[in-house]
Parts: structure tokens; C-alpha cells; sequence
């Protein structure tokens, strides 16, 4: 049976790589790693085809920007994952994925990308594609997380979910180009949370909103900043009893905090072009200058409810100790599911809300993601 070609935009990325790793140790789909830079793509395939069987990896090149360098790397390929850091350009993608008629996962946070996808929402149901959004951790895993956790309620009442992003930046390669998207994210992102049964908008500087999460003994008590994810806005629908649900995010460090991004909105939205370069690289120097161990990217949802006519909490908390496995790996998850049949349905998906939660946990605690529940009365 011929197998699908898999191509990773950024397959040569700090993303890229650990999925297209994921993706080969877990089925028999062929991959094209894709990027800008041919020789760096071509080289990765060929470790790739030295470690696995069966010549299943090519590199090839393909610019984001350019409409005719995305047509012609679509060609021949059953699925694309946007793993790059091309933010900007995924309307073009997109459409150029729906032209070719071919599957889509993105893992890009932007409200731009949301808007246009819920566009053309109406023309990728009728062209029979499945395009799957928010893929990845955050996005991707804090909607997932509600879900699972409704599991072990008959009604969910509270269900906020913290981050814990500590990522070792000191010997990372990473484009300016990811740093750019990280302050753009920063200026782009709404601070809404679900509470009293309605939702309630914020602003940064009213940091009474922040919640302080108990991550357990290694990192303590966290504080949490409110944000907005798109895949949180199904929740309440779902859940009718749920009065109070959020997203919240946890911190780089107080210097990057507190210090650098307040300055670099501030500057990007007085002159994003010539802010950007200098912005990006500061924001790179401090997330590596306070980068201290331990080290860790982690998710906790802390649940309230009602179990057999009794009130119920349950607390699950999800972590790695590599910030780009942690995206890699529930990406790797929710593609099996779509290998499967079990997410491929025509039309416009979000991975939090179209996975199967029990076996994507499950795919994912044997991907290397460490799982554990608490509940109590
Ligand atoms: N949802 C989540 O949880 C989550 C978590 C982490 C990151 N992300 C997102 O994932 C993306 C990748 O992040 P990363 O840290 O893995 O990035 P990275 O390590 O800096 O790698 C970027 C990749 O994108 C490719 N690329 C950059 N510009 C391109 C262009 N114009 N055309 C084609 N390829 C291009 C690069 O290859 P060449 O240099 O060869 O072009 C490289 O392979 C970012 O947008 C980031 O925001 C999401």
C-alpha cells in the first residue's frame, strides 16, 4: 500500500526535527523536510535515512512567502504541517494547501490565521480537506486538557489551565525570525478569561486577574497570566455547568517579563519595522542570560465539579523537560489520529478539540510526556 508523503514546513526546525523524528518512529508515512536552506533540509533527510529504514526522508526547498514555491512543493504530497516560523505568510499556504486539495496542520498562534481560515472555512469543507489549526502545546494542548479532565466529572463546573515554560535557551539555535513572532504574539494576544458564566476581557496591567498555580516541587507557586486561546471559546458549549474557564500562561523569566517585553510592545507598536531586528535580539539575550534549571515546559488543569452527586476536584498535570518535544509530540499525536481516520473529516478542525482525548493522552504519555492525576473530595 502506497503510504502518504508528510511535508514539515521547517522540517530542519527546532520543531521540525523531533516531529519528523516522532513521525518516523511512529508510522510508515514518507516525509520532504522543507525550508529555505536545501543543503541544511537534504542533510537532516539524510541522517533521517540512515537511522530508519526503507528511504522514507527527502529535503527540498520551498520559500513560505512565494505562492509558486509553495505550489510546486505541494505537488505530490497527500498533507502539509506548517512547522515554520512563517507566521505572516500562512494565509498563503493555506490557500495554496486547499488549491493542491491536500490535508493541513498549522501550530501557529495568530488571530490574522484565524480569521482568514474561518474565511475559507465554507470552501475547505467543499473541497473535501481536512485542515486541522492550533496544533502544538499553546496553542494545542489547554482545550485538550478541559476535555480530558471533564472526563472524571458528571458536570464540570471550573477547569483553568497554567503554563510552565522553562525552556533551556542558552544553547539554542533559533531564527530571528521565531523571536519576531514571539514579540508579535505578545502584542496580538487578548487577555479574556470565562468566569461567572460570561466572558470577561482584561488588560495586562491588571494583574489581579493573574492566578498563582501550584506546579508541584520543583517549580511551587506560579504566577499565571491570562490569554486567550481560540480553542477555549468551544468549552462553555460543551460544558453547560462550566462557569469559570481560562488559559493562563506562565512566565520566561522577571527580566524578560517585566523589563523586556513591556519596552519591545511598547516599541513594535510605535514602529514594528524598525523595532523588530533590535526588539528580537534583546528579547533572545534575555531569555538567555536568565535561563536557570530546572528546566521544563509543563500544563496543569485544576478542575472542580460534581461526581455521583459530590463535589469533586481533580488536578492533571502534563510536563517535558524539552519545550519543543512538549510541541513535537502532541502534534505527532493528533497526526496519527488523522492517519487513522479518526480526525480526517472535510473541513475546519481545532487539534484541542478534534482529538480523541483518552488515546491522544495515551499516544502522547508513550511519546515521553510525563502524565499525573490527582482528584479528591
Ligand atoms: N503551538 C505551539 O505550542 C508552538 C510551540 C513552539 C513553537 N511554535 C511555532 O512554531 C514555529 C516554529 O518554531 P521553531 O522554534 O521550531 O522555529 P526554528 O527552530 O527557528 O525553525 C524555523 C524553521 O522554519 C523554516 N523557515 C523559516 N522561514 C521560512 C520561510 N520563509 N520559508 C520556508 N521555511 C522557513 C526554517 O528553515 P530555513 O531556515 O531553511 O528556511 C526552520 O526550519 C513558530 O512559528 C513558533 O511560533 C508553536
Amino acid at each position: 500500500m502506497k503510504q502518504p508523503t508528510i511535508l514539515i514546513m521547517g522540517g530542519s526546525g527546532n520543531t521540525g526535527r523531533p516531529l519528523s523524528r516522532l513521525l518516523l518512529q511512529n508510522s510508515e508515512v514518507n516525509l520532504a523536510l522543507g525550508g529555505r536552506n536545501l543543503e541544511k533540509a537534504q542533510n537532516l533527510a539524510s541522517e533521517f535515512n540512515r537511522e530508519f529504514e526503507g528511504n522514507r526522508v527527502k529535503g527540498i526547498q520551498v520559500e513560505a512567502a512565494d505562492v509558486k514555491s509553495l505550489h510546486s512543493a505541494f505537488e505530490g504530497v497527500d498533507f502539509v504541517v506548517l512547522a515554520s516560523s512563517t507566521t505572516e505568510y500562512i494565509p498563503l499556504a493555506a490557500q495554496a494547501a486547499l488549491d493542491a486539495r491536500i490535508g493541513y496542520l498549522d501550530i501557529q498562534y495568530s488571530s490574522r490565521k484565524i480569521r482568514f481560515l474561518k474565511e475559507i472555512e465554507t470552501l475547505i469543507q467543499q473541497a473535501g480537506c481536512c485542515f486541522i489549526t492550533d496544533g502544538g502545546f499553546h496553542p494545542g494542548l489547554p482545550a485538550f486538557m478541559v476535555r480530558y479532565a471533564a472526563q472524571f466529572f458528571d458536570e464540570i463546573e471550573l477547569a483553568r489551565v497554567g503554563s510552565v515554560i522553562k525552556q533551556d535557551w542558552r544553547n539554542l539555535e533559533v531564527a530571528d525570525s521565531t523571536i519576531i513572532e514571539l514579540l508579535d504574539l505578545m502584542n496580538d494576544f487578548e487577555m479574556s478569561i470565562y468566569t461567572a458564566g460570561r466572558w470577561k476581557r482584561l488588560s495586562w496591567v491588571s494583574t489581579s486577574d493573574y492566578i498563582k498555580m501550584d506546579f508541584g516541587s520543583e517549580f511551587g507557586r506560579q504566577a499565571c497570566a491570562p490569554m486567550l486561546l481560540e480553542e477555549m471559546r468551544a468549552l462553555p458549549a460543551l460544558y453547560p455547568a462550566l462557569r469559570d474557564t481560562g488559559f493562563y500562561v506562565g512566565s520566561f523569566n522577571w527580566f524578560t517579563d517585566w523589563v523586556i517585553m513591556p519596552v519591545a510592545m511598547v516599541a513594535m507598536k510605535l514602529s514594528p519595522k524598525a523595532a523588530e531586528k533590535p526588539m528580537a535580539r534583546w528579547m533572545h539575550w534575555g531569555l538567555k542570560a536568565f535561563s536557570k534549571p530546572p528546566f521544563a515546559t509543563m500544563l496543569q488543569v485544576d478542575a472542580s465539579g460534581r461526581k455521583d452527586g459530590q463535589s469533586t476536584i481533580v488536578r492533571i498535570n502534563i510536563s517535558h523537560g524539552d519545550g519543543y518535544m512538549f510541541t513535537a509530540i502532541p502534534v505527532a499525536a493528533c497526526l496519527l489520529q488523522y492517519l487513522d481516520g479518526t480526525t480526517a473529516r472535510p473541513g475546519l478542525w481545532w487539534q484541542a478539540l478534534c482529538v480523541e482525548p483518552s488515546r491522544f493522552m495515551s499516544d502522547m504519555e508513550r511519546m515521553g510526556i510525563k502524565v499525573s492525576r490527582n482528584s479528591g473530595g
